[in-house]
């Protein structure tokens, strides 16, 4: 297989922008109207997901190895969308005939051949972690809404109940998709650790012209049902025996999966006494949006471990810390010995992240979410789910 080939096809095809994913959904509805129901109703107004990660995925194939746990990650999520193994054939088709009509001249019999190749070896690696996971896992868990708390005018706090069981690890996320809102499946990360009643609290920003944040933060009643995915990453979950002292930084809504971990190691220290001291960096534009500030604030005053400290980035009078959190936070202290952990919006991450590894701290010791370096879709989307405010 010719991988250089590969990549450089597609990064000809890429450079077409909106018109592939156009022409791959145009062939695959024509092709196979029964699919049409499994993707948005309207599909113009969002940005796609598929065929750019479905390019970038496939013509990476090369780096299988190192990539093989998030293909087959992938591959369980799309039960999701309830995707089954005869889909890959349909999705396959139309992967190719999208590539021949953009590359025109350069499409050839080996290049074609090669493109084959690489789907089968990606899709073979979906569907078979999706039935194994079938095996033991629900493709999706049904969700219902206890409270809406709405905290702040684009800030709410949404407390739900899965009716199965929902295994999931603290700084870990997972897609959810709302009745009133079919198929727009959007990223969201629990605040706390599991709990024996099985609750989860969600923290959610309001998106100028999002769907779906619009909804739920103006919208959404207990009774209000959901689906979720299966939750993933494991970049802001504490890897098993590292006990570091850390140094949290998130901006707006990012704060959700930070919090979870807080939660988590608050619970050991209440259970053995001991654990790693933290400190949080909570950002935000204007100080009213700190929006979870007296229950940490508490907490600061409880616990001996833990610190907390507000940024705000745009109002002059604050009188606290000013400016963007990356900067508040690395300016701070050394953290020699300590692990950081980011979450926020694109711009936000990027910013804490170089301001901390320019501060000194080694960038391996810097964990964030990167889902958009494997391809998959952006966790911080169009609608803000998942981070939001990203001051
Ligand atoms: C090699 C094969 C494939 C790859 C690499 C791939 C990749 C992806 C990725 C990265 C996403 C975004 C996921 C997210 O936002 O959480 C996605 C979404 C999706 N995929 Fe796939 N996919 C593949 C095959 C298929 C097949 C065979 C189907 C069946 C028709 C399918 C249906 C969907 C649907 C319905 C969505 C959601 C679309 C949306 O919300 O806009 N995919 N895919």
């Amino acid at each position: 297989m010719d991988t250089a080939a590969l990549k450089s096809s597609w990064e000809q095809v890429a450079k077409c922008g909106d018109d592939v994913p156009l022409f791959f959904y145009s062939h695959l509805f024509l092709s196979h109207p029964e699919l049409r129901a499994m993707f948005p109703i309207a599909m113009s107004g969002q940005r796609d997901k598929l065929v750019g990660a479905l390019g970038r995925i496939v013509s990476n194939v090369d780096d299988l190895q190192q990539v093989t746990p998030f293909i087959q990650q992938l591959g369980r999520d799309h039960r999701r969308f309830d995707v089954v193994a005869q889909h890959y054939g349909a999705v396959g088709s139309s992967l190719l005939v999208t590539l021949k009509h953009f590359l025109g001249a350069a499409w050839t019999d080996e290049l074609a051949a090669d493109w084959s190749a690489a789907y089968g070896v990606i899709a073979r690696v979906m569907v078979e972690a999706a039935e194994e996971s079938s095996e033991s896992t629900p493709s999706s868990w049904d969700a219902e809404v206890l409270e809406a708390d709405r905290r702040t005018m684009d800030v709410s706090v949404v407390r739900i109940r899965t009716g199965l069981p929902y295994p999931f690890l603290p700084g870990q996320s997972f897609a959810m998709e709302i009745e009133q809102r079919p198929r727009l499946w959007r990223y969201y990360s629990p605040a706390n650790a599991p709990r024996e009643d099985g609750t989860i609290d969600l923290h959610v920003q309001l998106v100028d012209g999002g769907q779906v944040s619009g909804q739920l933060v103006r919208k959404l009643r207990p009774g209000d049902t959901m689906r979720l995915g299966a939750a993933i990453g494991d970049r802001l979950t504490l890897p098993e025996g590292d006990r570091r002292d850390i140094v949290m930084v998130a901006g707006g809504t990012g704060l959700a999966p930070l919090s979870a971990v807080v939660d988590q190691l608050d619970r050991e220290w209440q259970s053995s006494g001991s654990g790693p001291r933290v400190h949080l960096f909570h950002g935000a534009r204007v100080p009213w949006n700190l929006y979870e500030r007296d229950r940490l604030k508490d907490l600061a005053g409880s616990r001996p471990w833990f610190e907390y400290t507000e940024v705000v980035s745009d109002d002059p009078s604050y009188p606290g810390p000013r400016g963007m959190v990356g900067s508040v936070a690395a300016r701070a202290d050394s953290w020699q010995g300590r692990v950081a952990m980011v979450c926020g919006g694109p711009q936000m991450v990027t910013h804490a992240v170089q301001e901390l590894v320019r501060a000194g701290m080694p960038a391996e010791d810097v964990r964030f979410e990167q889902f958009q370096d494997v391809g998959a879709g952006d966790t911080t989307d169009a609608d803000g789910s998942r981070t939001g405010d990203p001051q």
